[in-house]
């Protein structure tokens, strides 16, 4: 059987990621869960998650795959770098990006895909593989279709509100 084409995959993915957090308010549960449709569903990862926006700097949030490192500031890494732009970020070779940050030595190429809300950047999905260059524009545009979906979602739960629950997290580490 030969593998669904990458845009009919993440419209799959979609659908489940939407059964999954349907009703369900709490942001980090539901980040947990996507990380987690990610990591199992698409081929070729050895790390999925994200990193939610604590002022000038990215902390470490819901994930799939080896211990990471914790706080990256905004411009650093590829995942600082994609926050600082607010525009994703695709690596073909993680050994050709200055200051890559390197979690796990496995990784060759990865992509990290800005969540952006009213034009303010609130964290990054980072997605690492141990292929090279792995990812491309399908599926950038794949994992913003599903970074919409979780942000339309948690809109509709003032108690789950990303950006209340991000801030609480924030002034909770001040
Ligand atoms: N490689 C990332 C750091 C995060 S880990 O890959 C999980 C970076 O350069 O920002």
């Amino acid at each position: 059987m030969t593998a669904p084409a990458k845009p009919e995959l993440y419209r799959d993915l979609s659908r489940q990621l939407a059964a999954l957090i349907a009703g369900e308010p709490d942001v980090i549960a539901n980040a947990a869960n996507m990380a987690a449709l990610i990591y199992y569903g698409l081929p070729d990862l050895n790390w999925a998650g994200f990193y939610f926006r604590n002022d000038t700097e990215l902390v470490l949030g819901p994930f799939q795959g080896k211990p990471a490192c914790v706080r990256i500031p905004i411009g650093k890494g590829v995942c600082g770098t994609a926050a600082a732009r607010g525009t994703a970020v695709l690596v073909p070779d993680v050994h050709d990006f200055p200051g890559h940050i390197a979690c796990d030595p496995a990784s060759r190429s990865e992509m990290v895909v800005p969540l952006i809300e009213d034009g303010s950047v609130l964290g990054v999905l980072d997605l690492d593989s141990p292929v090279s260059a792995r990812f491309d524009e399908q599926d950038c545009d794949g994992c913003e279709q599903l970074l919409r979906l979780l942000l339309v979602h948690q809109r509709k739960y003032p108690l789950g509100n990303l950006r209340r629950n991000l801030d609480d997290r924030a002034s909770n580490q001040r």
